[in-house]
């Protein structure tokens, strides 16, 4: 076992490849264990699987160098003192979390574990699940320290912030807290120590915080419009020169793969009394349903053609995992005589040149403020929904 090697366990993932990537690049033996054989090849073809600033510069030196080694069978595991664990940690159709999938990635690792190495986890946990993993390994008579280590970067920037943000780390003794500092501290500007159940929470929190807050917004925003009231000129007058409304994010579509499903995690922990979190689900997951209404009251839907403009789930990114773009869309289906949709970055079957979309549409949505919209004349003859108010000065369209 090299003493500084890392080995990582979903390495391929949005959270994986830029934590693999930044660990070969500080000059770390580095190894990638994924299932995605495809994404294994393109990154030993020194190609980044998804738009993630930076990893395209980074992966061909270190792939070509040999710093950053791949494998789809778990046995590269044994080579690394620090193994990461970082697959996915969904949740189910019901809104509960599914903790079988983190036991289902580790159980064809453990006879590739070696006594005296530390599973960093690193994907989002139900609280408690870190002691649930240091049990089992215990079980299985492993000498391994488990280390939840929480991953809180915005994706899309992940290469600079994993550089930038204070890492919080938590263990279950003196040895694998000090092996989790040994390996943060090359990378982050500072560690934060917690107990391993504060980390749990203190990752939820965070995102549940955030998911709250996208819904305050919104609430704002489909309040002031079902009173024919500007939101975007209210929330300038609020937040000017008044300190305390400064960091109030703009109202928007508000979804992704984590923000709702860690909001979930949280009610679930907390017995499904978490009100906060389940009012910010109601209120986020129908703004769709309430921008699909107010183009109802104001055109008779079936003939009119909709186009939607921007199908990730946030700007510069190719992400559409669990975009409500595509809620949009089903939703626009039923009511319009023609959803046409646009992006510049995802792959979708059904997206059409922008030209075609803005000339063939009686009304634009602006789903996901790409800056190739903010950026761009549209014909004054077009109706254009910008919740994100990203033309402004131009301003939304009034409800009528
Ligand atoms: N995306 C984000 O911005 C973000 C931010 C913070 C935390 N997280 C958390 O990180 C975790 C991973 O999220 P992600 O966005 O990177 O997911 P992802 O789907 O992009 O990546 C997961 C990777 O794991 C691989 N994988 C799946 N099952 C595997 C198995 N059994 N063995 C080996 N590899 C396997 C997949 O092929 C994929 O490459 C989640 O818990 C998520 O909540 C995500």
């Amino acid at each position: 076992m090299n003493r500084n090697a890392v080995a990582v366990i979903g390495g391929c993932g949005h959270v994986g490849l830029p934590l693999a990537a930044v660990n070969a690049a500080s000059g770390r033996q580095t190894y990638i264990y994924d299932v995605n054989e495809q994404a294994i090849a393109q990154i030993e073809r020194g190609e980044a699987p998804f738009l993630e600033r930076g990893l395209e510069e980074l992966l061909p030196e270190i792939v070509g160098n040999g710093t950053l080694r791949l494998s789809s069978h778990p046995r590269v595991l044994a080579e690394a003192r620090f193994v990461v664990l970082v697959v996915g940690t969904p949740v189910d159709r019901y809104l509960n979390p599914d903790v079988d999938a983190l036991f289902d990635a580790l159980s064809p690792c453990v006879p590739h574990l070696r006594d005296g190495q530390t599973l960093v986890l690193r994907s989002t946990v139900y609280p408690g699940l870190s002691r649930k993993i240091q049990d089992y390994l215990d079980g299985r008579g492993l000498d391994v320290d488990v280390a939840f280590c929480p991953e809180r970067v915005a994706q899309g920037y992940a290469i600079e912030e994993i550089r930038e943000l204070p890492q919080i780390i938590s263990a279950f003794g003196p040895r694998g807290l000090e092996a989790a500092r040994e390996f943060f501290e090359p990378l982050a500007p500072e560690v934060v120590v917690l107990e391993p159940l504060e980390a749990e929470l203190a990752k939820l929190f965070t995102n549940a915080y955030r998911y709250i807050e996208f819904a305050t917004v919104n609430q704002f925003y489909m309040i002031a419009q079902e009173h024919g009231a500007d939101y975007h000129r209210i929330q300038q007058a609020i937040q000017h020169g008044y300190p305390r409304l400064r960091h109030l994010p703009g109202p928007g579509l508000a979804a992704g793969p984590c923000l709702l499903k860690d909001t979930m995690q949280l009610a679930a922990f907390y017995n499904h009394q978490f009100s906060l979190g389940h009012a910010a689900l109601w209120i986020n997951e129908g703004l769709p349903d309430f921008i699909v209404g107010k183009l109802k009251q104001r055109h008779d839907l079936s003939q009119r053609t909709v186009g939607i403009l921007g199908l990730a789930f946030k700007a510069e990114n190719d992400d559409k995992r669990d975009s409500l773009s595509y809620k949009l869309r089903k939703l626009l289906r039923l009511e319009a005589r023609r959803t046409l949709c646009h992006d510049p970055y995802v792959r979708d079957p059904e997206i059409l040149p922008l030209d075609k979309v803005i000339e063939e549409s009686d009304i634009l949505v602006i789903a996901t403020p790409h800056r190739e919209y903010r950026e761009r004349a549209f014909p004054a003859d077009k109706e254009i929904v910008d919740m994100w108010n990203c033309l402004s000065p131009r301003s939304e369209s009034a409800p009528q």
